[in-house]
C-alpha cells in the first residue's frame, strides 16, 4: 500500500515547498496519518509514532546512513555520522568511554570556568552569545584550549547560515582545519576530549565531525533556553533538568533524521521499496498530541510524568544515539546554573522554530543581564 501524501505541485512534486517551508509541510503530512510519503529529489517516507522511531533507529543494516541526507553537509559528510554497521558499532565502542556521562561531569569545572568568563553584562543576543560560548566550551574541552579558537569559527561559521551556504563544498577550509588538527590532536593534553581521537584511525575526520553535530546542535538549544528562563524566571525555581528537557522536546535540533532503506520492506502494510529515503522526525513525535498534552505549551512539569518510550528522541536513539548527549546536557545545565542569578530578562525576539541543517530560532532573542 501507498502512503497519503500532502498537497504537491507538479512537476516538483514537495521540493519547492521543502525548500521553503519544510515545518508546515510535515505537520501537512503528520495530519493526513502517522506515515506519509513525500516527493523531494527522490522518493521519501516520513513517520513519527514512537513504533516507527523504533523501526527505523532500531536497524542499522536496514536503514543506512549513506545516500542519505547527512550526506548533503560537507561538515557531517564523514566520520561516525557516515559509518554504517557493522564498523559503526566497533567507532563507537571507541568513543563511547569519553562521552559516557561520568568522564563528562569531569569537565564541568572547566566549563564552568569558561562560562563564567564569558557572561555578558547589558543586552545581548542569546543566539550569538549562545554560539561563541558554545565554541570557547568546545575548545577548552577538546584541546584544553591548545587550537586556534579564530580556526575553530573559521571552520563552524558556515553553519550558522541560511540553506543552502551550509551544503557548499569548502576544501580549502577544510583543508586549513585538517592541518590545524594533525597539529593539535598529537600535543592533546590528557585531560581533554582531544585524547578519545588522538590515536583513533581516521581521527581527525572524526573529531571534526564531532565538533560540527556539536556546535550549531548545542548552541541552538541554548539559545531557546535562556530565552524561556529569561522570560519566565520562576523557571529557575523548577527542577532544572525538567526545563532542559522541554527545551530539547519543544526545539529538537535534530528537527529530522533520515536513512535510505537498503532493502525493500513495509511498515504497517505501507511498502518501502529498496533505496527510499526513510525520515524519521523528533519535532513531530515532540508535538503529537496523542503522547504530549497540550503539546505546543511551555510545561517542564510534564516530565514529571513517565515519558513515553522511543516518544521523546531528542538525541535519536538505538546505536545511533547521540554521541555527545551528556556533554550538550552539562554545557546546558552549567550555562542554565550560571544564570540563575536573578539579573536575566527578555527584550525581544522572535523564538519561533525555523528549520535549517538543524532547527533554530527565525530571529534574535533580545535578552538583558542587569549590571
Ligand atoms: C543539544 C545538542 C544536540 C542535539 C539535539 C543532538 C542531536 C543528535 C541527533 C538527533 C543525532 C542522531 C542523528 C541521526 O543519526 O539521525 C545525533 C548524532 C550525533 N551527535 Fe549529536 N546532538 C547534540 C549535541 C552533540 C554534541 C555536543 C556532540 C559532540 C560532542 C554531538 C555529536 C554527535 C555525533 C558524532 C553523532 C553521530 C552518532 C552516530 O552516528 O553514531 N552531538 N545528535
Amino acid at each position: 500500500m501507498k502512503p497519503p501524501f500532502p498537497r504537491a505541485q507538479p512537476p516538483v512534486g514537495h521540493l519547492g515547498r521543502w525548500g521553503r517551508e519544510p515545518l508546515q509541510l510535515l505537520e501537512e503530512g503528520a495530519a493526513l496519518g502517522p506515515v506519509f510519503g513525500l516527493r523531494l529529489w527522490r522518493s521519501a517516507i516520513v513517520g513519527y509514532s514512537p513504533d516507527w522511531n523504533r523501526f527505523v533507529l532500531g536497524n542499522l543494516d536496514l536503514f543506512r546512513s549513506r545516500g542519505s541526507m547527512s550526506g548533503l553537509s560537507p561538515h557531517l559528510a564523514a566520520g561516525l555520522v557516515q559509518t554504517e554497521a557493522p564498523e559503526h558499532r566497533q567507532r563507537r565502542a571507541e568513543l563511547n568511554p569519553a562521552f559516557a556521562r561520568q568522564p563528562i561531569e569531569a569537565l564541568a569545572p572547566r566549563i564552568g570556568e569558561v562560562v563564567r568568563r564569558g557572561l555578558p553584562v547589558g543586552d545581548f543576543d542569546a543566539v550569538s552569545w549562545s554560539s561563541g560560548i558554545v565554541r570557547e566550551i568546545l575548545c577548552a574541552t577538546f584541546f584544553s584550549g591548545a587550537f586556534p579558537q579564530s580556526m575553530l569559527a573559521d571552520f563552524l561559521r558556515p553553519l550558522d547560515a541560511p540553506l543552502p551556504v551550509p551544503f557548499l563544498r569548502r576544501p580549502l577550509l577544510f583543508r586549513r582545519m585538517n592541518r590545524a588538527l594533525e597539529r593539535a590532536l598529537p600535543a592533546a593534553p590528557d585531560d581533554c576530549l582531544g585524547v578519545a581521537f588522538r590515536d583513533l584511525p581516521g581521527g581527525v575526520d572524526e573529531i571534526r565531525v564531532a565538533l560540527s553535530a556539536g556546535y550549531d546542535t548545542t548552541a541552538h538549544t541554548l539559545a531557546w533556553l535562556l530565552h524561556h528562563v529569561a522570560s519566565d524566571p520562576e523557571l529557575f525555581a523548577h527542577d532544572r533538568a525538567a526545563v532542559v528537557n522541554e527545551v530539547l522536546r519543544l526545539y529538537p535540533a535534530g528537527w529530522l533524521g533520515s536513512r535510505r532503506a537498503a532493502e525493500d520492506t513495509s511498515f504497517d502494510d505501507i511498502d518501502i521499496p529498496r533505496g527510499t529515503l526513510v525520515l524519521y522526525s523528533p519535532y513531530l513525535t515532540h508535538r503529537d498530541p496523542a503522547l504530549w498534552w497540550e503539546p505546543t505549551a511551555f510545561r517542564p512539569e510534564r516530565f514529571a510524568d513517565p515519558i513515553p518510550a522511543w516518544g521523546f528522541v531528542p538525541f535519536a536513539a538505538g546505536e545511533r544515539t547521540c554521541l555527545g548527549s551528556s556533554f550538550a546536557r552539562l554545557v546546558l545545565r552549567t550555562v542554565l546554573d550560571a544564570f540563575a542569578d536573578g539579573r536575566l530578562s527578555a527584550v525581544g525576539g522572535d523564538p519561533r522554530p525555523k528549520a535549517g541543517i538543524t532547527l533554530a530560532p527565525s530571529g534574535p532573542l533580545n535578552l538583558r543581564r542587569a549590571e
